[in-house]
């Protein structure tokens, strides 16, 4: 009687965190979406009305994944940019006051899931 309620726990007990885990990743996939989506689009290619305007690079590419460190993506999110690149003007917002260390970790994991 009791081993059969421990298994029914630890039963429930994952299928609570994978289900706690499928929220983050849903909860993440919305951040981008909203933040970073509008220009880079939701799958990152930057396929969008904004990102043909600003010449945005596709960031799903292997040489795009590698030359972008988690280091360097975290700096473009805080700090954003503002240059001219091939003729066409390039801004980011910096949105180091909107997201917290931990949303720019989450961002950046949910960046290298787009990779094709
Ligand atoms: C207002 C439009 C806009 C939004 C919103 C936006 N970006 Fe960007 N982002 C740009 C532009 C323009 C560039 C420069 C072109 C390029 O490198 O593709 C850029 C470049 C980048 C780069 C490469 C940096 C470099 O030096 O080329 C990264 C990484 C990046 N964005 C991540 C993000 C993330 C993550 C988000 C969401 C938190 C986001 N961006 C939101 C417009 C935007």
């Amino acid at each position: 009687m009791k081993t059969k309620l421990g298994l029914v726990l630890i039963a429930a007990a994952s299928l609570w965190a994978t289900t706690a885990v499928a929220e983050d990743d849903k909860a993440v996939a919305r951040t981008w979406k909203s933040k970073c989506g509008s220009c880079h689009g939701a799958d990152g290619k930057g396929d969008t009305k904004q990102g043909k305007k600003m010449g945005i690079a596709d960031m799903t590419t292997a040489a795009w994944q590698t030359e972008f460190t988690d280091a360097k993506v975290k700096e473009v999110i805080q700090k954003g940019l503002s240059r001219e690149k091939n003729g066409k003007q390039q801004d980011m917002d910096p949105l180091e006051k909107e997201l917290d260390a931990a949303q720019i970790d989450a961002l950046i994991k949910h960046l290298r899931t787009l990779k094709k």
